[in-house]
């Protein structure tokens, strides 16, 4: 199997390959995981829906309308079913599909499409797998992706969730890979 990351996503692969090829043959629940985005100062926080789109961040900005925390739906049996959210707080984004636009030359940011929606060209709401406890994108069984980026937005804690096909950096992003793991807190015992 070939996986074409890019390199810096590549180093924390490697570290959880052996879990990958342990979570391979488990069948998984289909409902319900948080994702959380670890990178430089991107330190393990929630992936959310603002307006269509995805991000990661500490706090709502204000020019997002409709806000919500989600949960990832998920067959991790076939790629081919497209991966859903649920709010808690929204029925009008839960059910939306979650994209990524792997599209060559495209640095885009990730979204959702709701059922009744169009996702934008070159979206793909199919391919989505897991790399042990990482999201991946599967445009095809020979070839695993994590092109995840997080792009500083106007707010500062607060980041646009990318697909960066490429790879290319633009000087402000940094990659990061969504897990379903939760960052560890640290307590005094
Ligand atoms: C991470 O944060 C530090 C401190 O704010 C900053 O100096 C550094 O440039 C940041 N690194 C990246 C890759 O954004
Ligand atoms: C998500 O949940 C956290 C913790 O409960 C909360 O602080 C944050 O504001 C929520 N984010 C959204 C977009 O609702
Ligand atoms: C939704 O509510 C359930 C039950 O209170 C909770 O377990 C779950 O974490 C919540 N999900 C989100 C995305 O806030
Ligand atoms: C999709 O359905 C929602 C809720 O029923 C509705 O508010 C919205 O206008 C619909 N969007 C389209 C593009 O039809
Ligand atoms: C911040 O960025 C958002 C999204 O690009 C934009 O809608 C908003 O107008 C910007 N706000 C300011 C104060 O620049």
């Amino acid at each position: 199997m070939l996986f074409n990351l890019n390199t810096a996503v590549s180093l924390l692969a490697l570290g959880a390959f052996a879990s990958a090829a342990t979570l391979e043959h488990k069948r998984d629940a289909a409902t319900g995981t948080s994702l959380y985005a670890y990178g430089t100062n991107v330190s393990g926080i929630n992936v959310f829906y603002g307006d269509g789109l995805a991000y990661t961040g500490t706090t709502i900005p204000d020019w997002i309308n409709v806000a919500s925390n989600v949960t990832f739906n998920f067959d991790s049996t076939d790629t081919k079913v497209p991966w859903t959210i649920t709010s808690n707080t929204s029925t009008a984004i839960t059910g939306s599909q979650l994209y990524v636009i792997p599209t060559s030359g495209k640095f885009q940011q990730v979204g959702f499409v709701a059922s009744n929606g169009t996702a934008p060209t070159g979206a793909a709401t199919s391919g989505f797998t897991w790399f042990g406890t990482m999201l991946a994108y599967s445009e095809s069984s020979s070839n695993m992706e994590m092109k995840f980026w997080a792009s500083p937005t106007n707010t500062s804690g607060v980041w646009a969730l990318m697909w960066n096909a490429d790879g290319t950096t633009d000087g402000t992003s940094v990659p990061v890979v969504l897990k379903r793991t939760p960052p560890t807190v640290l307590t005094r015992t």
